[in-house]
């Protein structure tokens, strides 16, 4: 049977190889591999072989099969590719030299670019970057700060609490503790992540970023601050940015400032965005409280800091005239494609 086998399949690789046009491939298939072909009748008297010679003599069949399609199949290409492009029932249709679809590239999103612009800024200046954890404890997050339990300033940040003790971080100021109590100083961080509130509308979500930044030497002061937000300011925004510290209240920082910049979209001469005052503001910041430094056994008489915590969806709707925080988070691709 074997013998009988290998003839067959001779026979068929021949005519395969010689048929020139869609009707004789078709006709090949039909006597070889049809339904009622040689091929699959030979197949069918399997059963007659010993039962010895059957499991190798069913191997052989189905290689042989294989074979035979897979060179059918070819020669569907063949003959579909040769420009008959209409060739009939059985050939391929399509066209070989046609160019391939590009797959068009992916970019990054808007949040993940001004993300990695802010980093890159204070990574020239020679800051170094951590990440913490998005689950932090009520130390970290509140009590390290000089945000004790009952304390007012606890309701301005929404907190999403895990338990008693366990919270999604508010901000990213943690991270000061965190980084203080590990190493002494100097230092010269930045820390970028994600921070949560329970807060929605068009100018909050309950995720968003931020990177917090701080400085810790001997004689560190408040011109050592507007310096380094100067630079940031004027390089994520433009040379001719305008900037305004006003006063304001952290407990971790004393004294405070909330810092504004002039309207990046009417220059300052009042618009709706910013709310007719020619200002926005975009980051808090301050020395760092000798509080704070004692909870983390720095000598407070010895060093001195400042921090600074930057909102990076304020950043980017600023830099690229969003007016709806919420449509960072929307995967809309037609919103996504324009950056
Ligand atoms: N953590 C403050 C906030 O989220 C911002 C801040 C950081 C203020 C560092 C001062 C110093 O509102």
């Amino acid at each position: 049977m074997k013998e009988e086998y290998l003839k067959i399949k001779d026979a068929a690789l021949t005519a395969l190889a010689e048929v020139t046009d869609a009707e004789a491939l078709e006709a090949v298939r039909v006597k070889y591999l049809g339904r009622k072909g040689i091929f699959t009748s030979l197949m069918r008297n399997l059963g007659r072989a010993s039962k010895e010679e059957r499991p190798a003599l069913g191997k052989m069949a189905n290689e042989i099969k294989a074979e035979l399609d897979a060179v059918y199949e070819a020669g569907k290409l063949r003959i579909g590719g040769a420009g008959n492009g209409g060739a009939g029932k059985g050939a391929a249709q399509f066209d070989l030299t046609l160019p391939g679809r590009a797959i068009p590239p992916g970019h990054q999103h808007p949040v993940t670019r001004v993300m990695t612009e802010v980093c890159s800024i204070f990574e020239r200046l020679g800051f170094t970057v951590a990440e913490g954890p998005d689950i932090e404890s009520d130390f970290y997050n509140f009590e390290g700060l000089n945000i004790p339990k009952h304390h007012p300033a606890r309701d301005m940040h929404d907190t999403f609490y895990v338990s008693d003790n366990v919270l999604l971080r508010t901000h990213t100021s943690p991270m000061q503790v965190r980084t203080m109590e590990k190493q002494s100083p100097p230092l010269r961080m930045i820390a970028p992540g994600k921070v949560y509130r329970c807060d929605s509308d068009i100018t909050h979500t309950p995720m968003f970023h931020q990177v917090e930044g701080f400085l810790v030497d001997r004689q560190v002061s408040f011109a050592d601050l507007k310096g380094i937000l100067s630079i940031f300011i004027t390089k994520i925004f433009s040379k001719d940015t305008a900037i305004r510290f006003r006063p304001s209240y952290f407990p971790f920082t004393e004294p405070s400032a909330e810092v504004d910049i002039s309207c990046v979209i009417c220059k300052g001469r009042g618009c709706r965005v910013c709310k007719q005052t020619g200002w926005l503001e975009i980051l808090g910041a301050g020395l760092i409280d000798p509080e704070v430094f004692k909870k983390v056994g720095y000598d407070p008489d010895e060093y001195s800091g400042f921090a600074f915590g930057i909102g990076i969806e304020r950043i980017a709707m600023l830099k690229y005239g969003i007016t709806d925080i919420r449509l960072f988070y929307e995967n809309d691709l037609r919103f996504l494609k324009q950056f």
